[in-house]
């Protein structure tokens, strides 16, 4: 659903709500990143960049995030903007959402559209709790329990699940949520009922049903598992609606993100069954695909969350040929692939019945990589030594291939490729670049790995203490700005800081420095605003401030000497004039009374 808004203007006091009401913990919890208390602020590892121990710091005082890793930094409307993707509109429609604030500047039809998907969103919460409370008291819901019981599902993971029953009766829920004041539209809007010709009838009849949730955990459609080989089919799902796209949902991911992060592996299942079960016993970082391809958006939801997916397939899948396209996105989208096997005739729901968590955990740790596993299954299932054979397995490798983003990795695919197939390198680079590969960077080896702070001129730092001192301190803003002009700072982006510093309003208290975060467009400076808001605040800023004005000044006078200097001896000009105009400067430049003193800052 495309929710996209144009030529918005959102007024600044809706921005300001939309903020102070945002909570940054809330928020960057709720996109996946599992944050740790460390003292009064939050810790975590950087989403933006890759590392071993935690450098992404959250301050709730100050509602702030900054990397001490990767410079990145900014307020809740920035991390969202950037670790989700989205434009500052889309990212503000996104927190005002979550806020339930309206926008006030929709347009009749957006409002309306929200209003409509935020009540299915409620209609099948309510439909989610109406079948499963049926599961827990009908009498008619025993046959569901004894099958769930029977198939090991314990009471306390269906409850988490919200596992639920429809009765074999067709217009149970019709009736139910139409009292309750839904309209059949809606019901319908929802997927949750089909209109026939004699009249309104439930979806699900006679089913075990699986509340699919989206990410945030709001149920957006369900998938109905009959309870006798008799009934066909198997499973029935919801259809695809405003909001359930099936190619943007995983199940279980909004139980198992966390755990997907932390392990920095995802493991894919085919069914609710596997993911639940698995669940169950422990493994926790697992979704299901649930019967759908994978799509492309799939990948890139992954992405965000882990570095590697593990596809867990069962021992009989014979459409692994047809998953080909969805791995090759996994793998577009910058995602480590590897596969598990299950023995013949096992899923995983199954074996790990059979053998236990940790016979499954052993079997998910040997996971092989795709393009091995490809090479493998190809070599051990054809007559490799026949040319056409031979020909059509480096062609499907090579697309493998061509999909690995890690440059490194994909060299030593390559290498690993040439050597089983006994073909030679130079032949299979050929049909890499033949298959259109361009040498291109892997996209999540960014500037973060190589950024290092660079080391500051001494005049510099002094213009990083001044600098960080406003930001701490905006007040003393307009107290500066009439005594030193922002251009005389020499490091381009304390420039253009003080700049925005400078020109903000309102005039006499000083800028307000939350919004200027919001304002502010250029990266670097958000992440400058977000470091000098975390550290600590020395006590007497007013005196600090005062000190690098007068350490500033003694640079810009003795600039100005420099300049005198030259300009006297490249153009021969009024002796006497230079030397008076010498001594004026180097008077004043006394007057100042410091000497510049080199302090070594925390800028180095
Ligand atoms: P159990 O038999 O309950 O263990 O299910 P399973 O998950 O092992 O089933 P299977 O491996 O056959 O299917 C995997 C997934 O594909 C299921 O979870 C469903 O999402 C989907 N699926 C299976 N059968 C059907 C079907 O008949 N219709 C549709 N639409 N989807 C199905
Ligand atoms: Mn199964």
């Amino acid at each position: 659903m495309n929710r996209t808004r144009t030529n918005i203007q959102i007024p600044r006091e809706t921005i300001d709500e939309i903020r102070h009401r945002s909570d940054i913990v809330e928020v960057i919890s709720e996109c996946g990143i599992p944050l740790r208390p460390a003292g009064r602020d939050y810790k975590a590892l950087c989403p933006f960049h890759d590392e071993k121990t935690p450098s992404f710091t959250v301050s709730v005082a100050k509602q702030i995030f900054y990397c001490f890793g990767c410079q990145t930094g900014g307020n809740v409307i920035s991390f969202v903007q950037k670790h989700e993707a989205k434009s500052f509109i889309e990212t503000l429609t996104w927190l005002a959402d979550r806020l339930n604030i309206s926008l006030p500047n929709q347009n009749a039809r957006e409002s309306a559209n929200r209003k409509r998907f935020t009540s299915l969103e409620e209609l099948n919460r309510f439909a989610a709790q109406y079948y499963h409370r049926h599961l827990l008291t009908e009498d008619s819901g025993g046959q569901a329990r004894r099958y769930l019981q029977h198939r090991g599902v314990q009471p306390k993971t269906l409850k988490l699940f919200q596992l639920g029953y429809a009765k074999s009766t067709r217009r149970n829920l019709v009736k139910a949520a139409t009292d309750e004041g839904w309209t059949i539209q809606q019901l319908v809007d929802a997927g949750l009922i089909k209109n026939e010709e004699r009249g309104p009838q439930d979806r699900f009849w006679n089913r075990l049903l699986f509340p699919i949730q989206n990410e945030r955990g709001v149920p957006v459609g369900f998938g109905g598992r009959a309870l006798s080989e008799e009934q066909q089919p198997k499973y029935l799902n919801s259809p695809e609606t405003i909001l359930y796209n099936k190619s943007n949902i995983l199940y279980n991911l909004d139980k198992a993100r966390q755990a997907i992060y932390k392990k920095r592996t995802a493991l894919l299942v085919e069914g609710y069954m596997d993911a639940l079960m698995l669940y169950q016993c422990g493994v926790e970082n697992v979704v299901a695909s649930s019967g759908t391809s994978l799509s492309e958006n799939h990948a890139t939801l992954l992405k965000r969350f882990t570095p590697e997916v593990i596809i867990v397939y069962d021992g009989d899948t014979a459409g692994f040929q047809a998953a080909q396209r969805g791995l090759h996105r996994l793998l577009a989208a910058g995602l480590r692939v590897r596969i598990a096997l299950l023995p013949n005739g096992e899923d995983p729901d199954s074996f790990a019945r059979q053998h236990g968590a940790e016979a499954f955990t052993k079997l998910t740790d040997k996971a092989i990589n795709l393009v091995e596993f490809q090479i493998q299954t190809a070599i051990q299932q054809q007559n490799i030594h026949r040319v056409d054979v031979k020909t059509q397995i480096v062609k499907e490798i090579s697309a493998t291939l061509t999909h690995i983003q890690d440059r490194m990795e994909r060299s030593e695919y390559v290498k690993y490729a040439a050597k089983e197939l006994h073909v030679n390198t130079d032949m299979l680079w050929h049909e890499l670049r033949d298959l259109g590969l361009k040498e291109a960077p892997a996209p999540y080896r960014t500037r973060a790995n190589k950024a290092s702070p660079k080391k500051l001129s001494p005049r510099a730092q002094i213009e990083a203490q001044l600098i960080e001192a406003l930001i701490q301190n905006p007040t003393l803003i307009p107290y500066i700005k009439s005594q030193f002009h922002y251009a005389d700072l020499t490091e381009p982006h304390f420039a253009k800081m003080a700049q925005l510093l400078w020109e903000a309003n309102p005039e006499n208290d000083g800028p307000d420095i939350q919004s200027l975060l919001n304002e502010c467009t250029d990266e670097k400076l958000r992440a400058l605003i977000s470091n000098a808001l975390l550290r600590k605040t020395p006590p007497n800023l007013k005196a600090r401030v005062d000190g690098c004005l007068r350490k500033l000044q003694h640079f810009i006078f003795k600039d100005m000497e420099q300049r005198v200097r030259s300009h006297a001896l490249a153009e021969g000009a009024d002796e006497l004039e230079t030397l008076k105009e010498l001594v004026k400067l180097s008077d004043q430049r006394r007057a100042l009374g410091a000497q510049p003193i080199h302090e070594p800052g925390a800028y180095e």
